[in-house]
């Protein structure tokens, strides 16, 4: 199977017409971070901060999401962020199942092209869509299973944290295991 480059899969993102959020948004957010990360965070949708600057995880929610990997030690340079949209949806509303599956091949490629061990949804979204359809992340979160050649688990969404500070401890605790994973993963 052709392995595209980031750039090439970003070039397709930048000119996408596939689906009505390319209409309405201000800037396609395609991914940012270490093009051959090990560690690959997936998160569900650009909300306004990310739209308008074209980075993932810019905003509030991406803010704390910094704080636990800065608390854990991991580098936010040295990690492979993106999104199952590329593109906001209208009022930060939960993306459509039709948008998800016009969008996710893009994701499919940049996985191919980065070639992660470990790969962490952030949120119910991107687990539903990536791990399986009925995951509950409240009893399944920070659990990996073996995908062929990666490893993948879910975390809250760091917005699910700014509105039930209750799951922060949790959310410690699997940003700690995803880091010794990392660390086991590296040594070999
Ligand atoms: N929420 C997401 O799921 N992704 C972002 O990039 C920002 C907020």
């Amino acid at each position: 199977m052709e392995v595209k480059t980031l750039e090439e899969i970003r070039g397709e993102c930048e000119s996408c017409r596939r689906c009505p959020l390319s209409e309405t948004r201000t800037n396609v957010v395609f991914g940012t971070g270490n093009p051959r990360a090990d560690l690959m965070f997936v998160g569900e949708a650009p909300g306004e901060s990310e739209d308008l600057s074209g980075v993932p995880f810019v905003g509030r929610a991406g803010k704390l999401f910094d704080q636990y990997l800065e608390a854990v030690g991991i580098e936010r340079n040295d990690v492979y962020i993106a999104n199952i949209l590329k593109c906001r949806p209208p009022k930060n509303r939960d993306p459509l199942p039709d948008e998800e599956d016009l969008c996710i091949g893009y994701l499919r490629d940049q996985v191919r092209a980065v070639s992660p061990k470990l790969i962490v949804c952030l949120g119910r979204i991107a687990a539903m869509r990536l791990i399986k359809p009925d995951f509950k992340i409240t009893a399944e979160h920070g659990v990996f299973a073996e995908r062929g050649p990666f490893r993948i688990a879910a975390v809250y969404h760091p917005s699910a944290l700014l509105r039930d500070p209750s799951k922060r401890g949790a959310m410690l605790a699997d940003m700690l295991m995803i880091r010794d994973e990392l660390e086991r993963i590296r040594k070999g």
